[in-house]
């Protein structure tokens, strides 16, 4: 898929088919994630890949019982590693840079599924402590987002945006 036609697909999807990933699919999609942009290219985030019953079921309940997450063929977990960004900047690598640098590595992903014709959706209302207990995570690794990954069982509308107007801010210095 070209990349506008991939944006302009994309879709938040919240039902699958009983159907596997191909694993050339999986490492592609991974694959892409590992190219996202990191702040000193720390790439202060780690990704737990769940394709079994019980993960995926423990991870739904974790997230407020959303079901649809145990559907998925498969589940991955982005994590923020505060301690890879710290290192070298501080707080503002603990606070900021490993969560920027996590949900970029997600938005690649979830943008690589949509370009292979998979389907999936940004999860983030979900009981951190939950998540970590059923990874068995260390206290370093903090869960940002749930991307549930398949072949969608539903096709919703596009959805709507603010219009840019009220979006974008010009800045322009006076006199000019
Ligand atoms: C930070 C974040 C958290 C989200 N959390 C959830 C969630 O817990 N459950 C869910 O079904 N969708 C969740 N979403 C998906 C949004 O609801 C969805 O992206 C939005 O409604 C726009 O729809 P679209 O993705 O189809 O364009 C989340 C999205 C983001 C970016």
């Amino acid at each position: 898929m070209e990349f506008f036609e991939v944006i302009k697909e994309r879709r938040s999807i919240r039902a699958y088919r009983p159907q596997p990933i191909e694993p050339r699919a999986l490492e592609k999609i991974l694959e892409t994630s590992r190219r996202a942009p990191s702040a000193g290219n720390l790439q202060a985030y780690e990704i737990y890949v769940v394709d079994e019953e019980e993960g995926k079921t423990a991870l739904a309940a974790a997230a407020l019982d959303q079901e649809f997450i145990s559907q998925a063929a498969v589940v991955l977990v982005f994590f923020a590693h505060a301690e890879r960004s710290a290192g070298k900047y501080g707080r503002r690598g603990m606070d900021l840079y490993c969560l920027q640098d996590a949900t970029i590595a997600c938005t690649f992903a979830m943008l690589a599924a949509t370009a292979l014709g998979l389907s999936s959706v940004w999860v983030g209302a979900f009981d951190e402590g939950q998540v970590r207990k059923i990874l068995h995570t260390p206290p370093s690794h903090r869960p940002l987002v749930i991307l549930p990954l398949g072949y969608a069982a539903e096709s919703p509308p596009e959805t709507e945006r603010r219009n840019l107007e009220e979006l974008i801010h010009h800045v322009r210095r006076k006199g000019r």
